[in-house]
């Protein structure tokens, strides 16, 4: 899927296991033969490693396969550069993407310019890369930096003036390609950017989401006016620098009073997005911030597997953590999502809060395993 968001058509997988890395090919020799006849045989352009390969690993296959080789960290480059809009955005791409060419030939970034066509990188920083040398490279590592250190300087006064307004902030975090700039449309209606795509959101976008009377029904509380903010999504791996890189963006969501942890449903790996998801909050300083989860997508479960309930408890990491099946599709579960985003506002507002928002602990679920206990499914 990451290749495919990057615009390219992958046409063969091969998997291997080895107990160590091979210091010079990353794999043994003739598994690289295997995929040198493999990728003759299926015309492919390109040999794509789903871990990070060191320079010399990198060079030494492109020299014995004959054909490009890129590692998962560059080509989650390759999709961040084509994917940041805001100048802040893109300044983290250049940073990201200087620090890691500065550790390869130079002479590779010309032949990933051909490779690629330019999707994204066309006359980009790619390009004059091309020219720079390692004394460069440096330099422009530098003038990054301080321009960067500039956006986030006034990011800062603007995140200071927010709070000063007293606002209740709500962050959207989640593995990327769960939904939540659909939710995050679907609640606020705006149209941020939703695509089948992963990381089709990069920048931060942040609006006011007014939670009315009705939703604070009970409370002393009359309507509140929060704010929520999408940010990007999370994968297995993320090259730590672009965790670094994004760490000013990730902040939102540290600093955020409530995250919405939203959850693809459908995806069967989502037990393992969840545990990813919880890796880069505890990365981000962000693991102590309460959480709610959002199983997002439940249109697309099978009648079968549809939960029961609309809400229960979730077991993460040892702690129930409130959990809502919502569809930002077909609107189902928005209205219980926005009470109980009122609540937790409205618990905020509120100096010496009693905390009923649990009503019983009877289901408690504490299987990280996926499944939902209290579908029909597990119920028959
Ligand atoms: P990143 O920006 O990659 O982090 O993705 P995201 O989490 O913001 O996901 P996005 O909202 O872009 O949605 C990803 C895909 O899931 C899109 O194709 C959406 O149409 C689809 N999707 C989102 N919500 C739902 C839903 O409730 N039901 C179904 N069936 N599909 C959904």
């Amino acid at each position: 899927m990451l290749a495919q968001t990057a615009g390219l058509e992958p046409v063969a997988r091969v998997c291997c296991k080895r107990r160590a890395p091979d210091a010079a090919l990353f794999i043994g020799s003739g598994k690289a033969d295997e995929i040198k006849a493999l990728a003759a045989e299926t015309g492919a352009t390109e040999v794509l490693f789903d871990q990070s390969l060191s320079p010399a690993q990198q060079r030494n296959l492109e020299r014995h396969l004959g054909i490009a080789v890129n590692d998962r960290t560059l080509l989650i480059l390759q999709i961040f550069a084509q994917r940041a809009r805001s100048h802040e955005g893109k300044l983290q791409v250049e940073l990201a993407r200087l620090q890691y060419v500065s550790t390869r030939l130079v002479r590779r970034w010309s032949h990933l310019e051909r490779q690629t066509g330019g999707a994204g990188v066309r006359g980009g920083p790619g390009e004059k890369q091309i020219e720079l040398d390692r004394r460069m490279i440096g330099e422009a590592i530098k003038r990054t930096r301080e321009r960067l250190d500039k956006v986030k300087k006034q990011r800062r006064t603007q995140r200071r003036q927010r709070d000063r307004r007293d606002a209740f902030t709500i962050s959207l975090v989640g593995y990327t390609n769960a939904g939540k700039s659909s939710l995050f449309n679907a609640l606020v209606k705006a149209r941020a950017y939703a695509a089948d795509q992963l990381f089709a959101t990069l920048d931060t976008t942040t609006r006011q989401l007014y939670l009315g009377p009705a939703e604070a029904a009970g409370s002393a509380w009359g309507g509140r006016t929060v704010s929520l903010s999408d940010t990007v999504g999370f994968i297995r791996d993320l090259p730590h620098g672009l965790i670094d890189a994004f760490q000013a963006t990730l902040q939102e969501a540290a600093d955020a009073d409530l995250l919405l942890h939203v959850v693809d449903a459908a995806n069967p790996g989502h037990p393992e997005q969840i545990e990813e998801v919880q890796r880069v909050l505890q990365e981000i300083g962000a693991s102590e911030v309460r959480q709610v989860l959002v199983f997002n997508k439940i249109d697309a479960l099978t009648p079968g597997a549809q939960p029961l309930q609309r809400q229960d408890l979730f077991e993460l990491e040892g702690r129930p953590v409130r959990r809502l099946f919502v569809s930002a599709h077909t609107g189902e579960g928005l209205g219980e999502l926005r009470q109980v985003l009122a609540e937790a506002a409205a618990q905020a507002a509120e100096p010496a809060p009693e905390l009923p928002i649990i009503e019983s602990t009877e289901d408690l679920d504490s299987d990280p395993d996926g499944g939902f206990p209290h579908s029909h499914e597990a119920a028959a």
